[in-house]
């Protein structure tokens, strides 16, 4: 058997007619770039995230640094982060000209970890952005605590986790921006590439909307800003499939529960977990070796075996060849966790369209993997 790490194909044939649909009625609209379209998707996506605004851009990197770059976050400023991240959470720190500052994730949850964050703290600390990695919100509430205290601001990069949800507290509540990536293999994925910002900051609206659209929003005035939009064809194809969202994730968190059962008596490698009272809403489903040298023995098995497993993210960003490429970074206190994560982290096939045959296939080869492990 083989199974594939992603359903992009197959979800699109799910919903085929509904997307068609939508890239049918751009196409004849005549209006591709900032038309009806994406002020539809804009609408819907701030509504599904009880957010008073939701601005397309070009990727989820642009919605991050355009975030900072419209709270006046620059050169000379520091921005709070974890190392374990994808690269694009530090590059966009990097492309606003300010300094990423690393300190480490939790043990369980991969998420920045708020005990970490003050002891990072300088007088020209600005930011933090936590990331809802492989799909589960961060403590939102205690680094928000933080945030307050030392009047910071918070950007959460929610690049992975659409639809999920703190015990008391939703995704762009408690922030500045919760920024999102569309490209195709999340969780609410286009055809290429997209990203958006949502908001309940009105400053941070305007100024976003300006930016993203060389600086203008009335015709032939301009101040500086970039190209950075969400495409109508784009914004169409999202609008078809937002409306499935829940039902996906709620699929993920099936598949992820048929992993967990089938795994659990497992010695050689640990399992993921969900915060109580957080819904998780598996972008990815990582487990951990207990040995990094076991990681890439388990990944070749499973190759091997037809089962497309990865790794997110193998090399922590300040272990990356080259780091920091003359940019300004520093790393607070030890980074043990991160740098475990990256040594030890194996990603399994998670979409939704996964069937009970190929999890059940996939957990019998990654059991038979841990059965052979001295
Ligand atoms: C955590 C995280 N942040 C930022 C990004 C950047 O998004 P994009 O690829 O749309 O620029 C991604 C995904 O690619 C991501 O996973």
């Amino acid at each position: 058997m083989k199974v594939s790490f992603y359903g992009h194909v197959r979800q699109y044939h799910s919903i085929k007619s509904e997307i068609d649909a939508k890239i049918q009625k751009v196409l004849e609209s005549g209006e591709y770039v900032q038309g009806p379209m994406l002020k539809h998707f804009e609408a819907e996506l701030a509504a599904f995230s009880g957010t008073k605004h939701a601005i397309g851009v070009g990727n989820g990197t642009d919605a991050i640094w355009l975030a900072l770059m419209a709270l006046g976050i620059g050169p000379g400023d520091e921005v709070i982060t974890h190392p374990n991240t994808f690269f694009a959470t530090a590059e966009a720190i990097w492309i606003a000209g300010a300094t990423a500052v690393f300190v480490d994730c939790c043990a369980k949850t991969k998420c920045i970890d708020p005990a970490r964050i003050e002891a990072a703290i300088t007088p020209n600390t600005k930011a933090i952005i936590p990331v809802h990695l492989y799909g589960q919100c961060a403590d939102m509430r205690a680094i928000k605590k933080i945030a307050d205290k030392h009047k910071l601001r918070l950007i959460e990069d929610n690049a992975q986790a659409i639809g999920a949800k703190g015990p008391d507290f939703n995704i762009g509540e408690l922030s500045d921006a919760a920024t999102v990536s569309f490209i195709i293999q999340k969780n609410l994925g286009t055809f290429g590439d997209g990203g958006a910002l949502v908001t309940n900051n009105d400053e941070m609206d305007h100024k976003v909307r300006k930016l993203r659209n060389h600086g203008s929003n009335r015709r032939n005035i301009h101040s500086f800003g970039f190209n950075s939009r969400l495409d109508d064809l784009h914004a169409g194809i999202l609008s078809a499939k937002l409306k499935h969202i829940h039902a996906w994730n709620d699929l993920r968190r099936k598949w992820a529960a048929r992993y967990t059962a089938g795994l659990k008596g497992a010695k050689h490698f640990t399992l993921p977990c969900e915060m109580p009272g957080y819904r998780h809403v598996f972008h990815l489903y990582v487990i951990e070796t207990k040995k990094p040298e076991q990681r890439d023995s388990l990944v070749k098995f499973l190759v091997d075996n037809g089962v497309d497993a990865k790794t997110h993210y193998s090399i922590a960003i300040h272990k990356q060849p080259g780091f920091p490429w003359g940019k300004g970074a520093r790393i607070v206190g030890g980074v043990a966790n991160a740098e475990h994560n990256a040594a030890c982290c194996v990603s399994l096939p998670m979409f939704p369209e996964l069937t009970e045959q190929e999890v059940d296939y996939v957990i019998a080869k990654v059991m038979e993997w841990d059965k052979a492990q001295k």
